[in-house]
């Protein structure tokens, strides 16, 4: 995989990550893989712009090579201070320790506190601007999208916007622009990222985008730090996080759920009979055998999430509590939500389902539905029912 052109003196210089399964240690699935995008501009100042995970600092080397001898980068921008991007930093200064840094006051501060480099760092803000020869470099802060260090760069005689984690997506592919690949493949990790990482940060989203829109700036290519290269159609992916961040979604509910002894797997199919009689998409997840980060993808433009679980030790399964957690900290907008399960002696699972929906902002649409031992066909009937009564109210 060489070194890529992106446009005039502008060269894709990442590393791609065929093999790499999770992300955030264990927290995200990269089914895909994923690729660290860094960005090397010529111009009278050589600018590298962020650099790869540090297992793959040989693959950075040898792409600058291709284009010139890593020795002349005069400036470094790290847009974020994660380590899967700035993680090769120490190499490129080891090669050229007088460079200059441009990053954030919280880059900065990241930095110092990961690699107690001796650098020369140059603080950068919201409409600063590095003049490097015929191209100019503009900043755009973004904190919180996703961390507070975050930030975009934009080219500004190119109209190449350079914004980091936004608009990327996990997946290893040996091509690098939008026009070139499956584009619903794309899509698709393009969803699970919003939803697994950005979700939370929606209402700043759509602030950043409209800050951005009010700007006037053209913006002819997205080259985000994973994943494709939004050449063809950026609109694509700015229209998608767009809906994303409203919390826009469709007449589809997932019903999500694990058992001990499948009777709460015989309410969990009943109450999807009853969604898909009634119209609604419908999708079914037992969490013992499903993957949780795919299953919050599937819950972003949901309507509704149904969690079922039986009891045990009066309380839920250990299998059920992780999504359950998970969608505390991601807070999904505009959601429904509804409890189900099955219990012995005693209950409980249903009364910890629908605190913690609630806790993740969910509105709860109605009592839980529960069922003592085996479900008899009257009570199934009753979880067909329920099924229909939440596609009434999507
Ligand atoms: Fe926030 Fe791709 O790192």
């Amino acid at each position: 995989m060489p070194s890529v052109k992106v446009a005039d003196g502008i060269y894709w210089v990442g590393a791609v990550d065929w093999n790499i399964r999770y992300f955030h240690g264990p927290a995200y699935s990269t089914h895909r893989g994923t690729t660290y995008n860094a960005y090397l501009i010529m111009d009278e100042q050589i600018t590298l712009v962020d650099t790869v995970y540090r297992p793959f600092a040989g693959d950075l080397l040898r792409h600058i090579r291709e284009v010139v001898d890593p020795s002349r980068i005069n400036n470094v921008i790290i847009n974020h201070i994660e380590t899967d991007h700035s993680g090769s930093l120490p190499v490129i200064m080891d090669l050229v320790p007088n460079a200059r840094i441009y990053c954030t006051q919280r880059g900065k501060e990241g930095l110092e506190k990961h690699y107690f480099g001796d650098w020369d760092y140059n603080v950068v803000k919201t409409g600063d601007e590095l003049k490097i020869g015929k191209k100019t470099i503009s900043f755009i802060e973004a904190p919180m999208l996703h961390w507070p260090d975050s930030m975009f760069s934009y080219v500004k005689e190119d109209a190449v916007l350079m914004p980091n984690d936004a608009f990327g997506q996990h997946i290893a592919t040996n091509f690098r622009f939008d026009d070139e690949v499956d584009i619903d493949e794309v899509m698709d990790e393009a969803a699970k990222y919003y939803a697994n990482i950005l979700l939370p940060f929606s209402p700043l989203v759509l602030k950043k985008i409209d800050e951005v829109t009010k700007l006037g700036i053209d913006i002819k290519m997205i080259c985000p730090s994973h994943g494709i290269i939004w050449r063809k159609d950026p609109g694509r992916i700015i229209n998608a996080y767009l809906k994303w961040a409203k919390g826009e979604a469709e007449r589809k509910v997932i019903v999500v759920y694990d058992t001990m002894w499948e009777s709460t797997e015989k309410m969990a199919k009943a109450i999807l009979a009853g969604l898909t009689a009634a119209g609604v998409t419908a999708k079914l997840f037992k969490l013992s055998v499903s993957d949780r980060n795919d299953i919050i993808k599937e819950m972003i433009n949901a309507r509704a999430v149904i969690v079922g679980s039986p009891t045990i030790n009066n309380d839920i399964l250990p299998t059920i509590a992780p999504l359950l957690d998970d969608m505390k900290g991601l807070k999904p907008r505009n959601k429904l939500g509804l409890a189900f399960g099955s219990y012995g002696w005693g209950g409980g699972a249903v009364g910890t389902i629908e605190g913690r929906l609630k806790d993740a902002g969910l509105e709860i649409i109605s009592e839980p539905v529960t069922v003592k031992w085996v479900p008899t066909p009257e009570e199934l009937d009753k979880c067909y029912e329920a099924g229909k009564m939440v596609a009434e109210k999507l």
